[in-house]
């Protein structure tokens, strides 16, 4: 039996957010609900963050109001606060995800605070979705290199994964933000990662930025970790990290899987569609 790798498709999340062109709230629905037919477990489809911020994401209520829930997958959310937290409970995310980094530069820039002062407004978040029965995840950006204050310091993602796991997150996605890891400087990442976290409880999320997305997924298996984010048709990027480039496609990432001999579960066929609808929503496409 070949074994399992979860593709986690965060493209209606991460990739729609940084497009430059406010997407009908239609097409988002459209997109997810055939994402919904490819075999994923769990999908990334809104962000309750301050509108003002990303105005792409201010009809995430409407996104989960309007789409068709396939038994069986977690339509998930991002909440970096408690006004987030209850505008996705309001509209039923069936989880939610806090997300922090490693680098102070990228702190302020993504959520105007230190990263002490993010991990003081995650806690009663996750406090409330315990209490709620609502699983969170825990992202980490910026987990090799920085765009205001570049290479990161290892120990400090791990010092951060910590505080995440003691918060009780059920799993701590590593953001490779701008695309700048190495197979190297992910593995050296990881090892100080898993030093905290065991690798089951673990995500890589790389964008693509150099196009060594897929060499770091691979460095990243070979420790032991068994679940990726990517978006389809490659889109995305975080608008607070300039120069990111899209994620992982979701198609390369799935192929490469199979070719390493793991199974991902996932339709090509249907994936490969949905990556066509994704980039046709591209500006100017
Ligand atoms: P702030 O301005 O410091 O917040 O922003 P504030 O608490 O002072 O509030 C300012 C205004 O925003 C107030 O409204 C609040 O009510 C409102 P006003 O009184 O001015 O009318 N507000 C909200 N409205 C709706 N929903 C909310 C919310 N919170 C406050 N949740 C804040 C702080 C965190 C809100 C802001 O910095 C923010 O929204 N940041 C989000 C940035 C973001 O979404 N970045 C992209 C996602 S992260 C990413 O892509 C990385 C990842 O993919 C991993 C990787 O690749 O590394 C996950
Ligand atoms: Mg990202």
């Amino acid at each position: 039996m070949p074994e399992f790798v979860e593709i986690f498709e965060v493209g209606p999340r991460d990739g729609l957010q940084n497009e430059k062109r406010q997407i009908p709230t239609a097409d988002k629905i459209a997109l997810i609900d055939l994402l919904s037919t490819a075999g994923f477990r769990r999908i990334e489809v809104a962000s309750f963050v301050s509108p003002k911020w990303v105005p792409q994401m201010a009809d995430s209520a409407e996104v989960l109001a309007g789409i068709k829930r396939a038994p069986g997958i977690s339509y998930a959310a991002l909440t970096p606060n408690m006004k987030g937290y209850e505008r996705a409970r309001a509209a039923r995310a069936d989880e939610v995800a806090i997300f922090g980094a490693a680098s102070e530069g990228f702190s302020r820039a993504n959520l105007n605070c230190t990263i002490a002062e993010s991990l003081d407004r995650f806690a009663p978040v996750a406090e409330a979705a315990r209490a709620d029965g609502i699983r969170v995840r825990g992202y980490i950006s910026c987990v090799t290199d920085c765009p205001y204050d570049g290479p990161t310091p290892p120990a400090k993602v791990a010092e951060v994964a910590a505080r995440l796991r003691d918060m009780g997150c059920y799993e701590i996605s590593l953001g490779d933000t701008i695309g700048q890891g190495t197979p190297e400087s992910i593995t050296a990442m990881l090892e100080a990662v898993l030093a905290e976290v065991p690798a089951p409880q673990l995500a890589g999320h790389y964008h693509d930025t150099a196009g060594r997305a897929l060499a770091n997924i691979e460095a990243s298996l070979a420790l032991g970790l068994r679940v990726f984010d990517a978006a389809v048709g490659g889109l995305g990027g975080c608008p607070y990290a300039p120069g990111a480039a899209g994620n992982v496609a979701t198609e390369a990432v799935a192929a490469r899987l199979a070719a390493l001999g793991y199974e991902t579960g996932l339709d090509l066929e249907v994936i490969v569609r949905a990556g066509e609808m994704a980039r046709a929503m591209r500006e100017g496409e």
